[in-house]
């Protein structure tokens, strides 16, 4: 178990995968959002986790937003970012400051159903039968990055995008921990 890997989790929404990495032990050292008060956030107050605001309207530009981010990051000793439901595009520069240590968790089974929040409504309206989560590196290209794990997910004939999602948040509370201890396995720099 890699408890002592320091994450520093980016988050927009309601933080579900916060939570659950907070309750199986791990070392969340820093959340950095760009909403301060999504549930995310709020969970990390909770905890006594470090809560990093980086709202775009406090920055000239995302390339100034992204900086401040990293910078702060780092300054909290973060050895693995892990992108748990943000909602923004990271910079180029924001990318190559944690090279190949940014973890991205995303609600299909990529490449089906990327590039955006809407994943889940994208393959129930396409009708897919099976779709699911993955877990990838993060890289320039978005959600194009080196798949660490995926996880399928039946869809069945009346799920709404709610019921299909918690279904698919299952398998991603099991994989997201597990690509961690995957990533710490192949990095063993990032065991302390
Ligand atoms: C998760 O389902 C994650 O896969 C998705 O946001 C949700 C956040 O849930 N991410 C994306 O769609 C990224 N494009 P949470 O706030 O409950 O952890």
């Amino acid at each position: 178990m890699t408890a002592e890997v320091r994450l520093g989790v980016l988050a927009s929404g309601r933080g579900s995968n916060l939570r659950n990495l907070v309750e199986r032990g791990y070392e969340v050292v820093a959340m950095a959002t760009n909403r301060p008060s999504c549930g995310a956030a709020r969970l990390a107050r909770e905890h006594g986790i470090a809560v990093g605001e980086f709202s775009q309207r406090r920055f000239g530009s995302l390339a100034e937003r992204d900086t401040a981010m990293r910078d702060w990051l780092r300054s909290r000793r973060v050895e693995l970012v892990v992108n748990a439901g943000y909602d923004r595009i990271l910079s180029p520069e924001f990318v190559s400051a944690f090279p190949g240590r940014i973890l991205n968790i995303h609600p299909s089974l990529l490449p089906a159903f990327g590039g955006a929040m809407d994943a889940v409504q994208k393959a129930l309206a396409h009708g897919v039968k099976i779709t699911g989560c993955t877990v990838h590196l993060v890289t320039d290209e978005v959600d194009a990055g080196p798949i660490l794990l995926q996880a399928a997910v039946p869809v069945e004939p009346q799920d709404s995008p709610e019921t299909l999602h918690a279904r698919i948040q299952r398998e991603e509370h099991r994989i997201l921990p597990e690509a961690i201890e995957l990533l710490a396995q192949k990095s063993p720099s990032l065991r302390q």
